[in-house]
């Protein structure tokens, strides 16, 4: 049978505003501009996928207003199977007001809209789908219930799951107990686990960070550094792999494009550390382009982009 992937997740609208520097609190700087694109953390880690060549079933929710046409058609025309993506006319769709400094560097601010009021329904019209995974994908943009709902779904069926908590809001012992993988950026790491940097050599600090996740039952931990790379620990086998040096233009969507090609090359069965060069490839390619899941690259791309590096053998 086919590997496909499943993702329970975000999909919103973008606008991104190009400004001089990141503003401070109360402050107005000057913008160069702003463009309007698709995203959602779940949407561009499923278009990754799909762009992958692997089958990508998104499962979410949009508003009942004109973007939500546009981001269904956005992720519909990346390959991604949108069939149980729904329309709910009373909501609003996911916008994520965004600001990109001239380094890639952003800010974000999302109103979730539909994205919050995922209903159980839904989630039980796609269990078919999610037992035949080979990995089920979801994120902190939904609502709680809808996602522990999915996590159960997955797990009854032996599915494999992986949780990107982002944002990174509180979650109770019983989601991390029912993770296989969990990717969090370091920002979002520290947030869970009250780890800081201070103090402590890089080694350390990924080592405890993931001791912390290991500790409450999650599987496998893969933390994302974003210029620094990744680092992946499971209480047995430990990898950290540095990034590809690259001008980042707009990092934004670049940790969904990581997650993307890190799921893709463990549904693939590939070693760790060979998802993890894959995934900071994918995470590069997306960190090079503005913009949010039209900056993800395909597999011809990642593969281009990898051998240019001398790191082919994809
Ligand atoms: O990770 C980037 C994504 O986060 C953006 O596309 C935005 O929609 C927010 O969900």
């Amino acid at each position: 049978m086919e590997k496909s992937i499943v993702i329970l997740g975000s999909i919103n609208y973008d606008i991104v505003s190009a400004v001089e520097r990141l503003p401070l609190k109360g402050e107005t700087v000057h913008s160069y501009g702003f463009d309007v694109f698709t995203g959602g953390k779940g949407a561009n880690q499923a278009a990754q996928i799909a762009l992958l060549g692997m089958r990508s079933v998104f499962v979410g929710q949009v508003g009942g207003d004109a973007q939500g046409e546009n981001v269904l058609a956005g992720i519909r025309a990346k390959g991604v199977d949108a069939s149980f993506a729904r329309v709910s006319p009373g909501e609003k769709t996911g916008c994520a007001l965004i600001t990109v400094a001239p380094d890639g560097s952003n800010t974000l601010a999302h109103a979730p809209g539909a994205n919050h009021r995922i209903p159980k329904d839904l989630v039980d019209s796609a269990a078919g789908s999610i037992r035949q995974a080979e990995i089920f994908i979801t994120q902190n943009e939904i609502n709680q219930d809808a996602l522990s709902y999915g996590l159960a779904l997955a797990r009854e069926g032996g599915v494999r799951t992986l949780l990107n908590p982002a944002p990174a809001i509180p979650l109770p012992d019983v989601i991390f107990a029912m993770l296989d993988y969990i990717a969090p950026n370091e920002v979002e790491s520290e947030i869970y686990t009250g780890i800081s940097r201070q103090g402590k050599s890089p080694e350390a600090w990924r080592r405890e960070n993931a001791e912390w996740f290991l500790e409450r039952g999650v599987g496998n931990v893969c933390l994302t550094l974003g210029a620094e790379g990744a680092y992946f620990f499971n209480g047995k086998e430990e990898r950290y792999v540095p990034a590809f040096p690259i001008t980042a233009v707009d990092t934004t969507a670049a940790g969904d494009s990581f997650i993307g090609g890190f799921a893709f090359g463990i549904a693939g069965g590939w070693p760790v550390e060979k998802c993890l060069v894959f995934a900071n490839a994918c995470g590069a390619v997306s960190a090079e382009t503005k913009g949010a899941q039209n900056s993800i690259g395909d597999y011809k791309r990642i593969s281009a982009f990898l051998e240019d590096r001398d790191a082919g053998g994809f």
